[in-house]
């Protein structure tokens, strides 16, 4: 099938269907064909084109109508696959072994062999690696034989989808094919890590907390240098924007404010309100955060007061995507 160039009209007919193995062999077809597809993955749902045709990978930038080209995550259905595009020094493996498949992404020196794209690269001399573990995205991945680059998919300056519908909100009529999985499972972007010479370092605070990676490491993670010649991992300050205004750390809800709550603290305030998790559970609230800062949204509110959140394991990440969300913009 040919699935023709991908314009930002909504005059192309995006095809949204369950993800049973007819629809994913479909999906396959497509993305070798050099079109976009949405395809849930355990974190949020990607939108995925060829990663080594520089082509496809454009399309992707023009379907989000993402302004720059900041280097994408290529995903593979395994470490071996993974080790064809990128070299693997003992941390980077060590690291692939205790969390791939999961929502942990590698950033290492491309390897000779590499084809990813340098688009998808963004010119760099490394590449940004990830072998998810959802079913959906491992038999997409396994039958279109090719790295996926895949950023999550929705446009760009919105909010990351958890849900199919989120996705044809965003994309309907950009994009060549959604497949639905239901809902994602942890709800954060993955955690990024950069295994370069220059050492192990944080890029991007995501779905494995810092201290199960340091555990692995059996030391300390570098911190993203601030100085960073590459354009830092979601680094966008209006990246993860809902349209809302949020506060944060609100110790109180004010008159006609929305409320994005966390273990019931504002649980008889009267007021549009979701808490991410009423018994206080960070895993459960990273799984909701995105969805309900969608919904609080949709509710026309100016202003999400949002309880203080702790910064412990997937804290720390839950943390950084409000306070993009927050940034002024
Ligand atoms: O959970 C996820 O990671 C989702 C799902 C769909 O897998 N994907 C995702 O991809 O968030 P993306 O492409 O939006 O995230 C790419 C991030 C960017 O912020 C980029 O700066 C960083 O990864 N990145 C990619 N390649 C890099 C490289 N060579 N060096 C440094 N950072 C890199
Ligand atoms: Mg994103």
């Amino acid at each position: 099938m040919n699935p023709g160039p991908t314009t930002p009209t909504s005059d192309r007919v995006t095809i949204l269907a369950a993800a049973d193995p007819r629809a994913v062999a479909q999906a396959a077809d497509v993305i070798r064909a050099g079109g976009l597809v949405a395809f849930p993955t355990e974190t949020v749902y990607g939108l995925g084109a060829d990663a080594t045709s520089g082509v496809a990978v454009a399309k992707i930038y023009q379907a989000k109508d993402r302004p720059q080209f900041n280097p994408l995550i290529s995903h593979v259905p395994d470490l071996a696959a993974a080790e064809r595009e990128g070299l693997f020094d003992a941390q980077a493996r060590a690291l692939a072994e205790a969390f791939w498949p999961g929502p942990l992404t590698l950033v290492v020196p491309a390897s000779p062999t590499c084809r990813i794209s340098d688009l998808a690269r963004a010119g760099l001399p490394s590449v940004a690696l990830r072998v998810p573990a959802h079913p959906v995205a491992r038999d997409l991945l396994i039958a279109a034989g090719l790295p996926v680059a895949a950023p999550s998919a929705n446009r760009s300056g919105r909010i990351s989808p958890t849900h199919a519908a989120h996705v044809m909100g965003d994309l309907d009529g950009r994009i060549d094919m959604v497949l639905d999985g239901g809902p994602t499972q942890v709800g954060l972007e993955s955690t990024i890590v950069a295994c370069l010479p220059e050492g192990v370092r944080l890029l991007r605070p995501g779905g494995i907390a810092r201290a199960s990676i340091e555990e692995v490491l059996g030391a300390p993670l570098l911190a993203a240098a601030t100085d960073a010649g590459v354009t830092a991992p979601g680094m966008l300050a209006s990246h993860y924007a809902p349209h809302a205004r949020l506060r944060l750390n609100a110790t109180q809800v004010e008159p006609e404010e929305a409320v994005l709550d966390f273990g019931g603290r504002f649980a008889h305030v009267q007021a549009a309100s979701f808490d991410l998790s009423p018994r206080g559970n960070l895993v459960e609230a990273a799984t909701h955060l995105f969805a309900f800062l969608r919904a609080l949204d949709a509710t026309g509110a100016e202003t999400i007061a949002v309880a203080p959140i702790p910064h412990d394991g997937l804290g720390e990440a839950i943390n950084d995507r409000l306070a993009r969300a927050a940034a002024p913009r």
